[in-house]
């Protein structure tokens, strides 16, 4: 099969497209054939190794994956072949490439009026960020939500999933184009983060009191306004650099505001915790089923253009997911 290789911790223009031989299946075991690859910005950190993980080389990245059960193992019961899937990887990646195989816990079923390349588009963004907003936050109905980067990968299924849990959503993004697609997603309101008064904006969207819940996959210069725009008992979610610079918090600022710093560490949680983590996607499955979710793939690569396909997403050019198709 084809694959995107990783062979050496450095820029991502050295990976190579290459033939790579499909491993047997041990018992348990799925065999996918993979049709879309979602692709993230952590496949870039790790495969340049200035991510926390650095996964064992050769490596293929890649971790969720939308396809066609091609062959089963002894003691599957989940799955049968033809049965049309999304499959979540662990720390071992393997999504770029032509197939994938995966224990039968991590294949879930997707609901018929999704395709493929949604089914990509799922797994990271929208764990990440249930698992942030529950898990986490506690968020409840009726909370406002600050989402920074909110016309991102993880930024915009925050936005769908604040207001499918009931919260007031107010999305901060750097360009109009970005600000009217988190609106089109069911944003309540949206902020330029780029203007130097936005906080202001923020507080007084909350009646100045400040938002409840603040999901931050930015940093830098946005982190500095957004911490003084949270609320009382309020929680701020630490989720990613993407600015570049990883901020400094005085700790007096969440003391005189009773609030909390929270981090999200997502991959170590589903690893470690699956039942929650995979109920926590079935759950993510069945409001997409319903309509209440709408994962938005904005651009297609083939598999053997993973590298602009992941240059893209590091280039700030990107809104929602990006997937690879595979011929
Ligand atoms: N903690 C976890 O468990 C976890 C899980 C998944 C992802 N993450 C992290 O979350 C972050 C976002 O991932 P993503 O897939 O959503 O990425 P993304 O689609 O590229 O979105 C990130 C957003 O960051 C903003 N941004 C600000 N400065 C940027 C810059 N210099 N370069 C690129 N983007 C910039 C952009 O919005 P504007 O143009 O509107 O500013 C962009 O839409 C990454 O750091 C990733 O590693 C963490």
């Amino acid at each position: 099969m084809k694959a995107i290789v990783c062979h050496e911790f450095a820029p991502v223009d050295r990976l190579r497209y290459e033939d790579v031989q499909p491993r047997a299946l041990r018992a348990g075991e799925v065999r996918i054939a993979v049709h879309a690859a979602g692709v993230n910005f952590p496949d870039s950190l790790k495969a340049e190794g200035q991510h926390q993980i650095k996964p064992p080389l050769p490596w293929i990245p890649g971790s969720e994956t939308g396809g066609i059960v091609t062959e089963v193992a002894p003691g599957v019961t989940r799955h049968k072949v033809g049965d049309r899937v999304m499959g979540v990887s662990g720390a071992d990646g393997g999504g770029f490439a032509q197939q994938i195989v995966l224990p039968q816990e991590r294949a879930f079923a997707l609901p018929a009026s999704m395709s493929f390349a949604q089914a990509a588009a799922v797994p990271v963004v929208y764990g990440t960020s249930l698992y942030a907003l529950k898990q986490r936050a506690r968020m409840q109905p009726g909370e406002s939500l600050l989402v920074l980067g909110a016309a991102g990968g993880v930024g915009l299924a925050t936005v769908q999933l604040g207001k499918a849990m009931g919260a007031r959503v107010i999305a901060a993004a750097s360009t109009p184009a970005k600000r009217e697609l988190a609106l089109q997603h069911g944003a309540d309101h949206a902020v330029d983060y780029t203007l130097p008064d936005w906080r202001e904006q923020v507080k007084a969207l909350t009646g100045g009191k400040g938002v409840d819940v603040v999901y931050d996959p930015v940093g830098g210069d946005a982190f500095d306004e957004a911490v003084r725009a949270v609320g009382w008992m309020g929680r701020y979610l630490v989720i990613g650099f993407t600015a570049g610079r990883i901020p400094t918090l005085k700790v007096n600022m969440p003391l005189v505001k009773g609030y909390d710093l929270v981090g999200v560490r997502y991959d170590v949680w589903r690893d470690g915790w699956w039942s929650e983590a995979r109920a926590n996607l079935e759950q993510v499955l069945a409001w997409c089923a319903e309509g209440r979710l709408q994962p938005l793939v904005s651009a297609r690569y083939p598999l053997e253009r993973a590298v602009e396909a992941m240059r893209s997403i590091t280039g700030r050019q990107v809104t929602g997911k990006v997937v690879l198709e595979m011929a």
